[in-house]
């Protein structure tokens, strides 16, 4: 299975300071935004990823993440010209996806909780059909929203809904089979004139073959849209770390723990960054 991760897009909650950087790489906390999606795909078993950025944004990330050899990984990196929506990055991703089936993040999301890695293993090993997640949310409006029947059958999914139908909001992380590629390139744009997520899943739908799993209320989707929202994304992975001692989403131990990257090669990220306490967490694993 592929990867990509979406970091384009539209900020402008987050004006001025979204004029100068891309969101995606501003830090939640002690490390860019982008390792909180990245460190899902890899949880999910991941190793080939592809980047979509806008033209001014990407040049950043390829110089943050490089090819992925240090992970023991391989990143690609595209353009998106236009934040034209989500559904687009199948279409500009279909050289990148060839045969195979894909996840799609966003950029912003960010997800911490217990039984993660296994929700994604098990959607990663699904090959056929699509699965989106359903997230408990007071008021899930500005999100998809999907509604499903008491056996956890899907009945509907709407893109930002005046009146939702249920409170389960769709977060940004998605599991396609490979026709996800030709469905995307048949979708039509939305009135807010995007190539609508929800309209791709629900060409799925239709087909009875969308997959819904929900996380429970134990578990944490964070949103960084607004400067208070990114705030408290920081204070909650502060929270962790200093309590348990354990980093979130340290794309280099996951790496490590994956096999992706030996101790070695895992004490040399640790050097380079031997100033930070960052590095001195790489450092402490092994
Ligand atoms: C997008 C999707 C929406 C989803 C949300 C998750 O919304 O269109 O279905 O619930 O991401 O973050 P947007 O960020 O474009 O408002």
């Amino acid at each position: 299975m592929k990867g990509i991760i979406l970091a384009g897009g539209s900020a402008t909650r987050l004006f001025p300071l979204s004029k100068s950087i891309s969101k995606q790489i501003m830090p939640v906390y002690d490390k860019p935004m982008i390792y909180y999606p990245l460190s899902a795909l890899m949880l999910a078993g991941i190793q080939e990823v592809l980047v979509i950025s806008t033209p001014r944004d990407l040049p950043m990330f390829q110089q943050l993440l490089g090819t992925g050899d240090h992970l023991g990984m391989k990143f690609d990196y595209i353009i998106q010209e236009k934040p034209n929506g989500l559904a687009q990055a199948f279409v500009l991703g279909d050289k990148f996806i060839g045969n195979d089936s894909v996840c799609l993040i966003l950029g912003d999301n960010i997800f911490y909780g217990q039984g993660f890695s296994g929700m994604l293993r098990e959607a990663q090993a699904n090959k056929t059909g699509a699965c989106v997640f359903g997230y408990y949310v007071k008021d899930p409006r500005a999100y998809g929203v999907v509604d499903f029947d008491t056996s956890g059958k899907v009945l509907s999914i709407e893109e930002k809904p005046a009146h939702p139908k249920s409170n389960y909001a769709v977060p940004g992380l998605y599991f396609y089979d490979n026709s996800v590629v030709e469905r995307a390139k048949r979708l039509k744009p939305s009135a807010r004139g995007e190539y609508e997520i929800t309209d791709l899943n629900r060409t799925y739908l239709d087909e009875e073959k969308l997959n819904v799993k929900l996380f429970g209320r134990g578990f944490a989707w964070l949103d960084t849209g607004n400067c208070d929202s990114l705030l408290e994304a920081g204070n909650f992975v502060a929270t962790i770390q200093k309590r348990q001692g354990f980093y979130v989403s340290c794309i280099e131990e996951i790496a490590w723990r994956n096999g992706w990257i030996n101790n070695a090669q895992l004490q040399e990220l640790g050097k380079e960054l031997d100033k930070t306490e960052y590095g001195h967490y790489l450092l402490s694993l092994n």
